[in-house]
């Protein structure tokens, strides 16, 4: 069962959605080369913890930090270490949830540490724009495929992977709740959109083949052929008029 939001729920995900936003924009300023990615999970938590949120990865079926922090070539899920130190043209992907008085927000970011190549910064640039481009169909009356195929057609137009084995989903009470919301083309065209319907649309997007392996942490996910890639996500709200992006701070809006 997709679950429909009253706007006594829609108002706790838009406080948690901006919350998440600040969380997101202040560890965007952070980065720096020579940093630990123990580092970000530590000023992560603080800051969720700060603005008075649970940090909830945090546990997660046993995952050990409150961000993931996934560098190069890793694609999702990675798992803090204070060995690993960020350098200078690595570009590095934040995803973060937070629980604000029972809901649930969930977003991430790819970040490119000091100066990197250009061809980090186009991946990282049609990650974040293939989901634009994906939530252009969040219109009640369309299905999810629609924003599935439309995700797909806009990364794939650039020669890019477009991850299989991981989705987006929907959010509130919990952090994963129906429906899957995959970053492809289904044969299905999926359910009905509909407004008060929240999502987590995240596209995962990579430089070379699609494939993915699981390392032996059985956490971070890493590209295959060893290829970069990039993370975007953000948690949105279906409304009649279109979507809402509850999870995006006004300067990321501007862009
Ligand atoms: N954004 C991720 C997702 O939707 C959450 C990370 S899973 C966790 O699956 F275990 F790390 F929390
Ligand atoms: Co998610």
């Amino acid at each position: 069962m997709v679950s429909i939001k009253s706007e006594r729920e829609i108002k706790l995900m838009r406080e948690a959605g901006k919350i998440l936003a600040k969380v997101h924009e202040e560890l965007g300023k952070a980065i720096e080369p020579g940093m630990s990615t123990m580092d970000i999970d530590r000023l992560g938590e603080r800051l969720i913890r700060s603005y008075g949120c649970i940090p909830s990865f945090k546990n997660y079926n046993g995952y050990p930090a409150s961000i993931c922090v996934s560098v190069n070539d890793e694609v999702v899920h990675g798992i803090p270490n204070k060995h690993h130190i960020l350098r200078e043209g690595d570009i590095v992907s934040l995803d973060a949830g937070v629980i604000w008085q029972g809901y649930h927000s969930d977003a991430a970011r790819t970040h490119g540490v000091g100066t990197i190549s250009p061809e980090a910064a186009k991946l990282i640039e049609v990650t974040r724009q293939s989901f634009f481009e994906g939530i252009k169909f969040a219109v009640p009356g369309n299905h999810l495929n629609d924003i599935s195929a439309a995700i797909q057609k806009y990364a794939e137009s650039f020669g890019y992977g477009v991850v299989r084995d991981l989705v987006g989903h929907g959010i509130g009470t919990k952090l994963h709740e129906e429906p899957e919301v995959p970053n492809f083309s289904q044969k299905r065209k999926g359910i009905r959109l509909e407004p008060g319907m929240t999502l987590a649309v995240e596209p995962m997007i990579t430089a070379g083949r699609y494939d993915v392996v699981w390392l032996d942490d059985d956490w971070t996910v890493v590209t295959d052929d060893g290829s970069l890639a990039a993370h975007y996500e953000n948690t949105i709200l279906i409304t009649e008029d279109g979507p809402e992006i509850l999870s995006l701070s006004d300067e990321d809006r501007e862009q």
